[in-house]
């Protein structure tokens, strides 16, 4: 199957020098983009900025913001039989990015936000995909609950959910812990373990979805 795979953080621009951006890695997209070329899958990887070797035979699309990620992912998801967004994609953007670098002068200084288009959310609806979708959820509280309706308000078929309040998984670790929900209803949880090896295991069961 061919698999298009969201990565890592996005930037999004202040001035020509400065950028808000969140702690994602972008280690666990990488390591399903190479889980899935060792399970003999085509791999479309879409990546923020990040400081990982590209998966090799990987189709590899660099972006910056939110928006670049977006435009990206729909011109290329309908060539995909699998999407996997495991980017952090920051929910704001700068209203007016200045042409300029910003000066200093007074002591307060407000930046105005706007928020940026749900990717994943935009999947089914806007970009007419129907393959079998994958997304993630990073959650400080009421995993379940969070991660159960976000499943059904994005149309997954899979969400792979993670307590980002726990010390030593999650952003910027080599390890996760993550419970899959399907669409089916079940869930069932990933036990500690390194990225590489969750990765493997989702892409086992992404593989078994498509064969029923
Ligand atoms: O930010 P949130 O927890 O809603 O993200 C859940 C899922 O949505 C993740 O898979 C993430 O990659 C995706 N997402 C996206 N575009 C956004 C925000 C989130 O694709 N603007």
């Amino acid at each position: 199957m061919r698999f298009l795979i969201t990565a890592g953080p996005t930037r999004e621009p202040i001035d020509p020098v400065r950028y808000l951006t969140n702690r994602s890695s972008g280690k666990m997209g990488y390591a399903v983009a190479s889980a899935a070329l060792a399970a003999g899958h085509e791999v479309c990887l879409i990546s923020g900025p990040v400081s990982l070797a590209a998966p090799e035979g990987a189709e590899v699309h660099f972006v910056e913001s939110a928006r670049e990620m977006y435009n990206t992912v729909q011109e290329k998801i309908n060539a995909a039989d699998v999407a996997v967004f495991s980017a952090a994609v920051a929910d704001y953007r700068v209203a007016e990015e200045a042409d300029q670098k910003i000066k200093k002068s007074d002591d307060l200084l407000t930046l105005t936000l706007v928020k940026n288009p749900d990717i994943l959310g935009n999947t089914r609806s806007e970009f007419g995909f129907e393959g079998i979708l994958v997304g993630f959820a990073a959650e400080t509280n009421d995993l379940e609950k969070h991660a159960a309706s976000k499943l059904t308000r994005k149309e997954c078929d899979l969400l792979v959910a993670n307590d980002v309040s726990r010390k030593g998984i999650g952003f910027e670790c080599d390890e996760n812990e993550v419970i899959l929900f399907y669409k089916s209803g079940e869930s069932k949880m990933l036990s500690l373990s390194s990225k590489t090896d969750i990765a493997i295991e989702l892409v086992s069961e992404i593989d078994q979805l498509a064969t029923r």
